[in-house]
This record gives C-alpha cells, structure tokens and sequence, in this order.
C-alpha cells in the first residue's frame, strides 16, 4: 500500500461517505478523514483475498461498524465461523477467539492483527491444571469457558460461553461439574441451577474491577438508571444489576427496552467500546460510561487490519493432536445452541 492510497482523497470521501453516516453518532467527523482511507482499503482487500471480518463486540467503532462483515459475542463468533464460505477469516478479538475459529475450520486460513491480544481468563489454567482436576474429581465433567487455549480445551468434555453456560451446565444432567476458569461465572451459573460447581480461580481484569458500590453510587444519581452487567463480574456487581447476560443478550435487553416516550438511561458493566457500538445502533437510548478498557481488544487497530490483509499474517493454527479433541467440546457447545434470554 503506498502513501498517497492512504490518503483522504475526494474518491475515498465520496466512497466511504454511507458508511460514516452509519457511524456519524459515535466517530466525530474531524476523525473520519483518518479511518477513512483504511476502511476503503481494508473493504478493497477483503474482496480481493475472499476474506471475511469477525469483530467482537469489544472491537473499537472504527472496526465494528466500518469493516467488521458479522459482529457478535464470543458465541457467535464460533457459531458464524463454523458457516462462513470464505477463505479466509481475519478475526478481531483475542487470540482465543481465533483459536476457536481455526477449530471449526480447520482447512480455512484465520488471521488476527495482533499476536498479543490475549486473555487474563485464559492464561488464568493450563491443560496441566485440567489434569490434575480430572484426577482430583474421577467421572466429574469439566464444564470450560471458550476463553481458554486450545490445549485446555482439548483436556475439556464440554465449552461453554456466557451465552449458554447455564443451558450446557443443566442439559448435562450431572450432580456437579468442574467450570473452569472464571470463578464469577461459575459462581453467577451455580445461583441459576441446582447442579454443584466447582470452580478455579480466574477472573477476568477488566470486568473484576466493577464494584458494586460503584453502581450504587451511579443508582442514587439517577435512581431510573438501567444496570446492565456482565457475568465475569463479582457478585456484588451483579447484585445491583437489572440485567445480567453475554454481551449478546446485553444488546438483545437494551433493543427490548420501551424508548416510546423516555429515553431510556443504561449503564453497560463491561468493556467500555461496547456502549460506544451499541450507541451507535440506538440513537434513541442514553449510555452512561463508566470504562473499564480491554487491553487485549484494543491491540486491533484499522492499521494492523490491513497490513494483516496485505501480509496474510497473523496466521493462527492448532497442533493436530491438540485440534481434533477440544474441537469435539467446542462442537458440543455450538450444538446446544444459546441459554434464552442470554
Ligand atoms: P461474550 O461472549 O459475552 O461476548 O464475552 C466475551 C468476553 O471476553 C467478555 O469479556
Ligand atoms: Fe479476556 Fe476480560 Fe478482555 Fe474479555 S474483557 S478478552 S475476558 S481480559
């Protein structure tokens, strides 16, 4: 790509001028003559490498609304990569999300922008840690969140998002599951079913800084505040929340929400792009921001997807031995489908 393609020219105005409207609530105009270029770019060499974009809902605007093909929670992402014809996948998320992808297309190519978007969760157990639970707990199925390596999925019966966690846990009919590795998601999927979790200890950084006296401050300020929060928080986060789902079901509640006559005021408890994309879809609704960034999500940038579609690097693979069994758990996830209202 040379300098004067990466200009804001009259033609890249013109081209990209829908788009920005699509964005015009949430990306000021001075800035657009920077994404701009990148966009009709990115959108070029999509075409060009039959690639296709999945963007989690954490993804800065820029990504989410602009070039992002299929946007989603770490659910859909899974579910959308198994479908998709292309042949190339350029995921913007974190690594364990590309991971996923790979497992359910192994013969695609999938890429991300930056290597080093990782996952606190994720490098919170190892597959040795699986093992050693395995041994502690003989016949007890281990229950493991999608945000894991590869490697721990492999040593895993089943996976599980925050989006069905508590429809895998029930459907599986045992007494107790070992839930591994997020201990709040466990402790938020024990309070909706009967069945006995053993947790690990892991916790998401982003999401364990909340408290709930955060919201109770926010509360006495505007006592119609809608608390919409997700279950990687703790407990006492999730107590003062009038909602708690993935980040798909936080959507799915602020689209249900009656804007006939108020406009509604919501405070998404996650990663701070979210209330930026989802404002950008609800024009009629007001978003109070608390931000607690994602370190890791914020690594992908306009710029580090196209020189990922120029380069056709990061690429991301599985060791065989490693892919053919935790693909069976992600297989089974896939299969139960999302928990109602998640
Ligand atoms: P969702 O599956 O709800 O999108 O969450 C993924 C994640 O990483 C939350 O921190
Ligand atoms: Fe991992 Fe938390 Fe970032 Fe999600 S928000 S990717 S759980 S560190």
């Amino acid at each position: 790509m040379t300098v004067s393609e990466l200009t804001y020219t009259r033609e890249i105005e013109e081209a990209t001028a829908p788009i920005f409207e699509r964005v015009a609530n949430v990306i000021p105009r001075v800035e657009w003559p920077l994404h701009a270029p990148y966009v009709a770019a990115i959108n070029r060499l999509k075409r060009e490498r039959n690639a296709v974009i999945l963007a989690h809902n954490y993804q800065v605007p820029e990504i989410y609304h602009t070039v992002a093909d299929i946007v989603g929670d770490s659910l859909a992402l899974a579910i959308e990569a198994a479908k998709t014809d292309a042949g190339v996948i350029v995921l913007c998320g974190v690594h364990f999300m590309a991971e996923t992808a790979k497992l359910v297309n192994p013969e695609k190519t999938v890429l991300v922008p930056d290597l080093r978007a990782g996952c606190s969760l994720a490098e919170s157990i190892t597959a040795a840690d699986v093992r050693l639970l395995r041994e502690r707990y003989p016949g007890v199925p281990v229950v493991t969140y999608v945000n894991t390596s590869a490697e721990v999925k492999a040593e895993s019966d089943v996976c599980v998002t925050s989006g069905n966690a508590v429809r895998i846990v029930e459907a599986l009919g045992a007494e107790r599951v070992i839930f591994l590795p997020d201990e709040y998601l466990a402790k938020y999927v024990a309070s909706k079913t009967s069945v006995e979790i053993i947790a690990w200890k892991g916790h998401c950084e982003v999401h364990e800084r909340f408290t709930g006296a955060d919201l109770r401050r926010l509360r006495v300020g505007d006592p119609t505040l809608r608390i919409i929060a997700h279950p990687e928080c703790p407990p006492d986060v999730l107590a003062e929340a009038d909602y708690v789902g993935s980040t798909h079901g936080m959507i799915d509640f602020v689209s249900s929400l009656d804007r006939r006559e108020t406009t509604p005021r919501v405070v998404l408890i996650t990663e701070c792009s979210m209330a930026d994309n989802v404002a950008g879809t609800f024009h009629d609704i007001e978003f109070v921001r608390p931000c607690n960034l994602c370190p890791h999500m914020k690594r992908n940038t306009l710029a580090k997807v196209l020189h990922s579609l120029e380069t056709m690097r990061y690429e991301v693979t599985v060791p065989p031995e490693i892919a053919q069994r935790a693909r069976v758990a992600v297989d089974r996830m896939i299969a139960y489908g999302r928990t109602p209202q998640a």
